[in-house]
């Protein structure tokens, strides 16, 4: 691969002028623009939002906007590299911070892009999903995949707020994203599926031949559950990292994002490999610092931040630490490029 490719410049005018004209452009002066040496050129930078900033932001929003008017009422995480006002965190991981007041509720609606919240505060919050009451306590992940009809409640008495993630700037770029507005759900009289049919680790329920199961058997992932087990695998030493999985398959949660909680001991040191897939980490609770391509970013509970792909990470937790990272691998797995490199 030569690094002395001809420049547009090199060309004659009258010749470009009938390129133009002609509706077609020479691939030469823009190859490394799409094919870069040896690793992607980014334009997503690291990005990090500190919630005791953004929260008195949300609660205005609240003020300000009835959700009717607002439908969901969100502020959007925009990645640094795009501007304020880009649709996504990363190239391909759209975030949102939503605001939920007592008694509000948010209409429902179905869309092809799919979501997962990740609850950041408040009691009483809960989502319907095909029926299905999520009941929303901090740190649950609950997840709305496409094409599955969708409603917000509130019967608490303080402001519920979650982080959305989407696979939206995917849906955007293939211009496939829409969505399709529908009447509040009835919801089925039962606890959701975490409490009822996959209640144990490594069980499911026993199937009659032929019966179908949901695509998306277990919507929601209690945080009590994650910490329990992260707390369990750190007391035995063991690399306190979890994914989160479709039960009935083993696969990732959804096709296209994957997410992974994590539990850091006060001062321990994480350097995980370089990684293809871009990545937001969500502080679920604790203190400490990241080192994003040399820039070091301090996070308490609550914050997001974000990292490109391939970006060189070091975490560093002053007090015990439990992040949730949000990430591209599965996209990456299916198109088959996903990489890992050493430090
Ligand atoms: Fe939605």
């Amino acid at each position: 691969m030569t690094d002395e490719l001809g420049r547009l410049e090199d060309l004659p005018q009258d010749y470009r002028e009938e390129l133009v004209a002609a509706g077609v452009a020479p691939l030469w002066p823009m190859m490394r623009n799409v094919l870069p040496h040896d690793a992607p050129v980014p334009k997503t930078r690291a990005g990090y939002w500190n919630y005791q900033t953004i929260r008195p932001l949300l609660i205005k929003a609240g003020a300000l906007t009835p959700v009717e008017k607002a439908e969901r009422r969100v502020l959007v995480l925009s990645d640094p590299g795009r501007g304020v006002g880009a649709m996504q965190a990363t190239s391909s991981i759209y975030l949102g911070l939503q605001l939920l007041l007592p008694g509000e509720s948010a209409p429902a609606h179905k869309h092809t892009p799919s979501a997962v919240r990740i609850v950041v505060e408040g009691e009483g919050g809960y989502t319907v999903v095909d029926g299905e009451r999520l009941p929303m306590c901090e740190g649950d992940l609950v997840m709305t995949p496409g094409g599955d009809w969708h409603d917000h409640g509130h019967d608490g008495t303080d402001p519920v707020v979650w982080l959305d993630a989407l696979d939206l700037p995917l849906f955007v770029y293939l211009e496939g994203s829409y969505a399709i507005g529908g009447d509040l759900q009835a919801q089925r009289n039962r606890p959701d599926a975490s409490a009822v049919e996959y209640a144990a680790a490594g069980m499911v329920p026993t199937r009659v031949r032929q019966q179908a199961v949901r695509r998306y058997p277990m919507m929601r992932y209690p945080w009590a559950s994650a910490e329990r087990a992260l707390r369990a695998m750190a007391a035995h030493g063991e690399v306190a990292e979890l994914d989160y999985i479709n039960p009935e398959t083993g696969t990732d949660v959804l096709p296209t994002l994957g997410f992974t909680a994590m539990m850091l001991q006060p001062g321990e040191i994480v350097t995980p490999p370089l990684r293809s897939s871009s990545a937001a980490f969500h502080v679920v609770r604790g203190t400490g610092r990241t080192t994003i391509n040399g820039e070091p970013f301090d996070w308490g509970p609550k914050d997001t931040f974000t990292a490109p792909v391939f970006a060189d990470l070091i975490h560093e937790a002053d007090d015990e630490s439990f992040l949730i990272r949000i990430h591209d691998r599965p996209l990456q797995d299916r198109l088959g490029y996903y990489e890992e490199r050493p430090r």
